[in-house]
């Protein structure tokens, strides 16, 4: 029997990753082959001529899993009924900028949208956020929508996964698809702390540990991670906008995952409120190993640490909780020094 079809949410679709994500989204890359969609397109009202154009050629595309499309820049009508909300809407960073330099102009936006899907989304919507800086704009998002389970609002730090995955694949000259279980712990910034201790190849002879494969520590633990964090930064320097299709398929990455499941034997890297484990602050929107089963995600227990190398993320992510749970305008003067 055909399944009912979802409502998916993207905000910012007019932009650069919404062009690349609706149709990843419409082919059926995030929910799966069988899983018919409804598109809801979000964008402000300088951007609806653009966003009416996306629509008009999602209608050329002509998708067999897309049965309708809601293309707005009423953020109600945006949110009325959505399963499952993308939220890519707000201010890029541009070269020589960290993604903390976007945040007083993107945490008001993540209020107000916080607000309209605690009130019209469907029961159960789970939230991806995706703008810079994506830790904040979720906690943000979580704390204005206190109905909102906050297991279901999380951030996109998969592209950070998947980078690190590149990496190795590079290195080694093997398959990416033979990659897995890299960490990234923290924000989805530059102190993101990106872990391979438990990374392995699938090779001939069974999986093997990245570590023993590279057999080079001092590119692991240095070249490696600098070039992991700062691949946002070198990607805006060499096309001059920041990423988008790599942004857009790790979104699809993160929602498959979590909606169908991830793969028996892996794990995976997304945001997601702290429960306390490995002494990250409980409530803090933080990246885990987790995986994902019955659309649920669950933190990876029981890794050994380099604590060291990502207790300062920690600290300042922690500091901004703090400030969080006094008032927003104190979110946005104090924690752009922080991040
Ligand atoms: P873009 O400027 O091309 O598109 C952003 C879109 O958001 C624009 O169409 C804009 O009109 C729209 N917008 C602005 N305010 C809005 C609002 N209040 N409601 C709805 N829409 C709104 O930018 P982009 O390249 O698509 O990047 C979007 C965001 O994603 C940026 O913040 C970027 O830094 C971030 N990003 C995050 C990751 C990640 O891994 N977490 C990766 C890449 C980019
Ligand atoms: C990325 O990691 O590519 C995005 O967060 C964009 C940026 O500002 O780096």
């Amino acid at each position: 029997m055909a399944k009912e079809p979802m409502r998916v949410l993207v905000t910012g679709a007019a932009g650069q990753i919404g062009y690349a994500l609706v149709p990843m989204i419409a082919r059926g890359i995030m929910l799966g082959a069988d899983q018919p969609v409804i598109l809801h397109m979000l964008d402000i009202p300088p951007a609806a001529e653009a966003l009416n154009g996306v629509r008009m050629e999602l209608v050329d595309a002509a998708f067999p899993l897309l049965k309708g499309v809601v293309a707005t820049t009423d953020v109600v009508e945006a949110c009325t009924g959505v399963n499952v909300a993308v939220m890519v809407g707000g201010f890029p960073r541009k070269e020589g900028m960290e993604r903390k330099d976007v945040m007083s102009k993107n945490v008001s936006i993540y209020k107000a949208q916080a607000s309209a899907l605690e009130a019209h989304a469907a029961p159960n919507c789970k939230v991806l956020v995706v703008a810079n800086p994506a830790n904040t704009n979720a906690l943000i998002l979580k704390e204005f929508a206190p109905s909102i389970p906050e297991k279901n609002v999380t951030c996109l730090t998969r592209l950070d996964h998947n980078r690190a995955l590149g990496q190795i694949s590079e290195r080694l000259n093997v398959q990416v698809s033979d990659v897995k279980n890299a960490v990234i712990w923290g924000n989805h910034s530059s102190t993101q702390y990106p872990d391979v201790n438990h990374a392995t190849v699938k090779t001939s002879s069974g999986e093997k540990p990245v570590r023993e494969l590279v057999a080079d520590d001092a590119w692991l633990n240095g070249e490696f991670i600098t070039t992991v964090q700062q691949r946002g930064a070198a990607i805006i320097k060499a096309r001059k906008f920041s990423s988008a299709l790599s942004a857009a398929s790790s979104a699809c990455d993160h929602i498959r995952d979590w909606v169908l499941g991830t793969p028996e034997g892996t794990f995976v890297s997304m945001g997601v409120y702290s429960d306390g484990s490995y002494g990250v602050p409980a409530g803090l929107i933080y990246s885990f190993p987790v995986t994902c089963s019955g659309g649920e995600w669950k933190i990876v227990q029981g890794m050994m640490l380099l604590i060291f190398q990502f207790l300062v993320p920690c600290l300042f992510v922690h500091h901004l909780w703090l400030i969080c749970h006094g008032q927003l305008d104190g979110v946005v003067s104090s924690a752009s020094f922080l991040l």
